[in-house]
């Protein structure tokens, strides 16, 4: 009974040596801040927050009740682009429509991405009780961009650090780091 344990065992080696493999090559990586990101959509919030002034949250929903934004799903974009095509780019819009009906999310790409050993909750930031700043003190103008294609802050420890003296938030290393 003692060798099939050493094969099991062995393979259970084998199994975990492979997987750390994956694990190190880890997810694709995040465009670095220079970069310029193809999103799969063009989609333009100048026009949706600036021209339309939709709100912020009404789109990026648990800002104040969450440690991410949130990226909307499909399902929020159609509740205007059933009936609205587009006069500058209905083609975008139709690559909208074609998600929808697959029953697919959009696999936006994401741009603004602190290291994963960092905790940056957006609900301390945002909420009324909390530091109650405005999405433009991070991420500047968004209602006037029409692509958003980088970071308005370079996201280093040393901007963090600094906001946190100057508005009196913790710099204990343990608020933000894992
Ligand atoms: C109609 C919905 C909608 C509204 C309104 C909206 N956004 Fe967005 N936002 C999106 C979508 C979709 C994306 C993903 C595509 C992209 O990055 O451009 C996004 C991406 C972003 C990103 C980049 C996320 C990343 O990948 O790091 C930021 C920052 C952002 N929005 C901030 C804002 C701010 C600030 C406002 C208000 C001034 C706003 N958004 C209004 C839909 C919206
Ligand atoms: C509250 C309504 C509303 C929501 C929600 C909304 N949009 Fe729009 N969208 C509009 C309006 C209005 C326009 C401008 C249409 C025009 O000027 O002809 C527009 C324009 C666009 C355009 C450019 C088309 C053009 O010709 O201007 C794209 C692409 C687009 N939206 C994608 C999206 C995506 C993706 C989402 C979901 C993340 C979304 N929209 C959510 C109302 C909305
Ligand atoms: C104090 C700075 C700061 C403020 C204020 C702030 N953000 Fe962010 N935002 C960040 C940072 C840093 C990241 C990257 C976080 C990460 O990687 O975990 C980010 C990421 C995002 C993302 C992409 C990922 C996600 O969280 O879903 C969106 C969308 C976003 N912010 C929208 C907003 C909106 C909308 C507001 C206002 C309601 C806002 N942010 C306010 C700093 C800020
Ligand atoms: C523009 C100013 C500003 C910037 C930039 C900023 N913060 Fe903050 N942060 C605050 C304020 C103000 C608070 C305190 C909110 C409160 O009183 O609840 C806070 C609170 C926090 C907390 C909760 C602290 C606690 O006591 O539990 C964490 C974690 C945090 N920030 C992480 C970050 C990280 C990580 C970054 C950079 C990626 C960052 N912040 C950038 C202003 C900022
Ligand atoms: C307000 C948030 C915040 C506080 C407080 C903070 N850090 Fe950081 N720290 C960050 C962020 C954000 C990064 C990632 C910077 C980057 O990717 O460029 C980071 C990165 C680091 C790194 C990695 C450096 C690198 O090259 O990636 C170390 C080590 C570190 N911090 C140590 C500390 C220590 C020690 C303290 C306490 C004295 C501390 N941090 C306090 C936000 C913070």
């Amino acid at each position: 009974m003692r060798r099939p344990w050493g094969v099991l065992a062995l393979s259970v080696v084998a199994v975990s040596a492979a997987s750390a493999f994956i694990s190190l090559q880890g997810p694709p990586p995040s465009p670095p801040p220079s970069g310029d990101p193809v999103q799969p959509i063009a989609f333009p919030h100048n026009t949706h927050a600036g021209q339309f002034r939709i709100d912020c949250q009404y789109c990026h929903f648990s800002a104040e009740r969450s440690l991410s934004a949130g990226i909307p799903p499909v399902e929020s974009c159609m509740g205007c682009h059933t009936v609205i095509q587009g006069r500058n780019r209905p083609e975008e819009v139709n690559k909208l429509r074609e998600y929808w009906n697959r029953g697919e999310p959009i696999p936006w790409v994401r741009i603004y991405k602190v290291a994963d050993h960092v905790r940056f909750p957006h609900m301390r930031h945002v909420s009324p009780q909390g530091g109650n700043l405005d999405c433009s003190e991070c991420h500047g103008a968004v209602e006037e961009i029409e692509v958003i294609r980088g970071v308005a802050q370079p996201l280093t420890m040393g901007w963090c650090v600094d906001c946190h003296r100057k508005k009196e938030a913790s710099v204990d290393c343990t608020v933000c780091h894992y």
